[in-house]
């Protein structure tokens, strides 16, 4: 694995259920691994309209039953977000194109990433938003970015330390 810091951004419209719950899951996989000190992981929304709230309530009810602790405060993605970090993770292709309309060159470009594409399990495309449906909708939220998680530390930590 590269030696020097990965990092990471997750990304989903809101950044108030997904990429909140990818962020805190994320840290999760990373501190049980070990490499804290290697993996830097935030989050942010395409949309402003939440900024500074908590995560939605239920996204955090959900969560902690699985024992996460969702604190992060909403943000929108920023210009400099594409230079900060090495990888930008969306949740679904909406979150893509967005990303790919925001992002300041083709370098930046590169960044772009589909949760999804990191399953283990490839049967899902997106990770659905849960917003307007129901309680089994922040389940497959969860279930996805835990199997997701798992995948792109595989990812990470295979890229070889040159
Ligand atoms: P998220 O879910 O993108 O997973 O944070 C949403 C949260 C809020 C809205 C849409 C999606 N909204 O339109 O306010």
């Amino acid at each position: 694995m590269k030696q020097e810091k990965i990092r990471l951004l997750f990304v989903c419209l809101g950044n108030i259920c997904r990429s909140p719950s990818a962020e805190a899951i994320m840290k999760k996989v990373v501190k049980d691994a070990g490499l804290e000190h290697l993996i830097e992981i935030d989050s942010a929304g395409i949309l402003g309209y939440h900024e500074g709230e908590l995560p939605d309530s239920r996204m955090r009810t959900h969560g902690a039953r699985r024992g996460y602790v969702l604190d992060s405060r909403s943000r929108p993605v920023k210009t400099s977000d594409f230079y900060d970090f090495d990888m930008l993770i969306g949740m679904d292709d909406r979150n893509i194109d967005d990303l790919k309309r925001k992002a300041p060159d083709l370098e930046s470009v590169a960044k772009i990433h589909k949760m999804t594409d990191f399953l283990h399990s490839k049967l899902h495309d997106h990770v659905p938003d849960p917003y307007y449906g129901g309680a089994a909708g922040f389940e497959l939220v969860l279930d996805l970015l835990e199997d997701a998680c798992q995948g792109l530390l595989d990812t990470i930590s295979s890229v070889p330390d040159n």
